[in-house]
């Protein structure tokens, strides 16, 4: 049964009952934390990054990247020769240097730094080639395929005293910014629990990417593609559907999950692996020969926090993280951010009452009403608050906050640590999900327990 909310059932509430509160309010937050446009800076001044790995991600940083004040792509490393042209496309140069040999680049005097979007199993060695070429560097997310690579990248950073920000572009937008100032205002409490979920339902959301039409080992170099993954012929779906399969990505753990895990790591103010992780899941409906589930339910514990994950390539559903505390719920979705208050306390007299004689129940009654009704004209009205944001995965300020931060020696939003901390969650859950069995952290060991 639940509580109604009639005139006669409000009551009190302290903070909340404070009489002229406005309900459901919508406010708008400002489309980007600077205007990209608006500086003019000196050719001297400017920064001169390279990218390595120019495909679905990788073009999309490159163009955002080029609108920046103050930076300069000058050269491109990809082992695939369409991305030359696209690369050379995209900045409007058709001199751009490019090359498949992505050391070229951390070879350059006169580059700053890198960004890289290369697939989760390249990420370790071209992080810590670049760190030990004294490169700072932008990663993609998942920071690393396994837990050891994580941990020496972490090490690479810290060694070359590098800037390392790892590509979960959420924790720099400012509707994490704001679900943080809330949770941090107090807004629910302390939190007690956390659900994040996503589901899709479609090919191109199950990565069943179309192979590019001219895709061969002569405009590839696919031997070395492979790198560290077991050798086998060519092969243009893995190529393009890497994702699919634990060889070469991290599944929708490290593909999905991961940013929800950044930004809720953000919003509450942590920065730690949790402490264990179950898991259930399957391949229920891309039967095409991947080895990564497609259903993937995690169950954390984040010091005592339970934190709730259902990622899902076979059914659509929303992207959410919905923070629950005792003064109510924060729901961060992709565009919009709710909060709403919760009173915890009842609005009208218990319905466990029913099972009272009917003179009990009438004093009972008549006593709750004395003791909680409000003064006539105080009745509280509950508020609901709803931002509106210009995007929950901001990638161009994530970028900023990069370039900001090789040129000021600054720290940037997600550094190697808080990177490496995101994506042991999601080892965790592949971990839990391919030995059907809860693993535990162990940061004595850097390692996983069963
Ligand atoms: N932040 C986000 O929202 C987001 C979105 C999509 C992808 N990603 C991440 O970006 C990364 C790349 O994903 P993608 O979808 O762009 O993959 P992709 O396969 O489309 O592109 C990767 C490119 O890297 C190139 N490459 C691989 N190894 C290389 C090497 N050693 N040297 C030079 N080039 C190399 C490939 O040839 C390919 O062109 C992944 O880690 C992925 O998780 C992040």
């Amino acid at each position: 049964m639940k509580n109604n909310l009639t005139r006669r059932n409000f009551i009190r509430t302290g903070a909340m009952a404070t009489g002229g509160i406005l309900a459901s309010k919508s406010i708008q937050l400002d489309a980007m934390p600077y205007n990209s446009q608006s500086k003019k800076v000196a050719p001297s001044d400017k920064l001169r990054f390279g990218i390595i790995g120019i495909g679905m991600q990788g073009s999309g940083l490159l163009t955002g990247a080029v609108t920046l004040p103050g930076v300069e792509c000058v050269a491109a490393a990809d082992l695939y020769d369409g991305r030359h042209t696209l690369a050379k496309e995209i900045t409007g140069n058709p001199n751009l240097f490019t090359t498949r040999k992505y050391q070229e680049l951390l070879d350059r005097k006169d580059i700053d730094c890198i960004i890289a979007a290369v697939p989760d199993f390249w990420h370790r060695k071209v992080v810590v080639d670049a760190c030990n070429a004294g490169k700072d560097i932008y990663c993609e997310k998942p920071m690393s395929h396994t837990i050891a690579d994580g941990f020496d990248m972490v090490a690479a950073a810290a060694r070359n005293n590098r800037i390392v920000q790892i590509g979960s572009q959420r924790v720099s937008s400012n509707l994490c910014a704001k679900a943080k100032e809330l949770y941090t205002g107090g807004a629910i409490g302390d939190v007690e629990q956390v659900e994040i979920t996503l589901g899709r339902n479609d090919p191109t959301g199950a990565w069943e990417y179309p192979p590019p039409a001219d895709l061969s080992p002569k405009t590839l170099d696919w031997d070395t593609w492979l790198y560290d993954a077991p050798k086998i012929p060519f092969n243009k779906e893995h190529f393009a559907r890497w994702r699919c399969w634990k060889e070469y990505g991290t599944g929708v753990g490290g593909d999905l999950m991961v940013h929800l895990v950044s930004g809720m790591m953000v919003t509450l103010g942590w920065n730690e692996a949790p402490r264990s992780a179950t898991a259930l899941g399957g391949i229920f409906r891309w039967k095409d020969g991947r080895n990564m589930p497609d259903l993937h339910v995690v169950l954390f514990d984040y010091h005592g926090v339970p934190v709730y994950c259902r990622l899902g390539l076979g059914t659509e559903t929303p992207e959410l993280a919905r923070f629950m505390g005792p003064k109510g719920i924060i729901d961060a979705g992709e565009f919009n951010l709710r909060y709403a208050p919760q009173p915890g306390i009842d609005l009208g007299p218990s319905y466990y009452a029913s099972g009272f004689p009917s003179q009990m129940r009438a004093e009972y009654e008549k006593q709750w009403y004395a003791e909680h009704s409000p003064k006539l004209g105080k009745e509280p009205i509950y508020d609901e608050t709803n931002y509106r944001g210009h995007d929950w995965d901001d990638m161009i300020p994530h970028m900023w906050n990069f370039f900001e931060a090789v040129k000021s020696r600054k720290t940037v939003v997600e550094d190697a640590v808080f990177g490496n901390h995101a994506a042991i969650a999601c080892h965790m859950a592949n971990e839990a999900y391919f030995r059907q069995k809860t693993v535990y952290w162990d940061e004595a060991s850097h390692s996983v327990k069963g």
